[in-house]
């Protein structure tokens, strides 16, 4: 199976011609890169205004909610499916933390990603927080490990600490995240044993993305 590399944009860039000068950026520079599946994950805003032409390069959503109809500013994984969306970033760090959210919320978001037939990448910084993912679905639900610690600080996560996580984590599809960049990129990978990444501000750097993309492309 390809590895996977996820763009996590968080609230970047601030116009649609800066997302889609990043997107077509990103888009040129990892065109050739077969071995790998890239998916970038814009603010909501953005999702619709940009258009991936390469197969191995496609969309996610940084959240969604867990149904339609009375619930003032949401986005639910219907919309999101409905608008050619594949991924789901579920239960990040920053929203459990800034934005109150619960694992009942998790919970019953990542069912409904479920339902919707899109691919739930849940975050996680500790083995408790998986245990309200739907049971008997392993293979279906993409696990991101991300210590809070090392979350957009440019200190990356001790190597063999995480392959300890990596090896703990029952699910056939994990993948790190916190402080990636060109540099540690492959360690998670080959040593660590992860099956992707989980980029967040090296993602908006095209130069530096794209060499990520590039050195886990080259793993054998
Ligand atoms: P970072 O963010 O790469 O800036 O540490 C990762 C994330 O928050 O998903």
């Amino acid at each position: 199976m390809k590895s996977l590399i996820i763009a996590n944009w968080k609230a970047n860039p601030s116009t649609l011609g800066g997302a889609r000068d990043l997107f077509d950026l990103v888009a040129k520079g990892i065109k050739n890169e077969k071995k790998t599946e890239i998916v970038i994950c814009p603010p909501f805003l953005y999702l619709l205004g940009l258009k991936s032409k390469i197969s191995n390069l496609k969309l996610g959503a940084q959240d969604c909610f867990w149904a339609d109809g009375a619930f003032t500013g949401e986005i639910s994984s219907e919309m999101l499916k409905n608008s050619g969306i594949k991924y789901v970033i579920v239960g990040h760090s920053e929203r459990r933390g800034n934005l109150g959210e619960t694992e009942e919320m998790i919970g019953k978001k990542i069912k409904a990603v479920l339902r919707s037939g899109l691919k739930p990448i849940l975050c996680i910084s500790n083995l408790t927080q998986i245990k309200n993912s739907p049971k008997g679905v392993k293979e279906k639900i993409i696990i991101a490990f991300e210590p809070v610690s090392a979350i957009g600080v440019g200190k990356p996560y001790n190597v063999e600490r995480a392959k300890k996580m990596r090896e703990a984590i029952d699910y056939p599809f994990v993948l790190y995240g916190g402080s990636v960049g060109s540099r540690n990129a492959q360690d998670y990978i080959k040593k660590a044993g992860f099956q992707g990444l989980l980029v967040g501000t090296a993602s908006l750097i095209p130069s530096e993305f794209i060499k990520i993309v590039k050195r886990i492309g080259n793993l054998d």
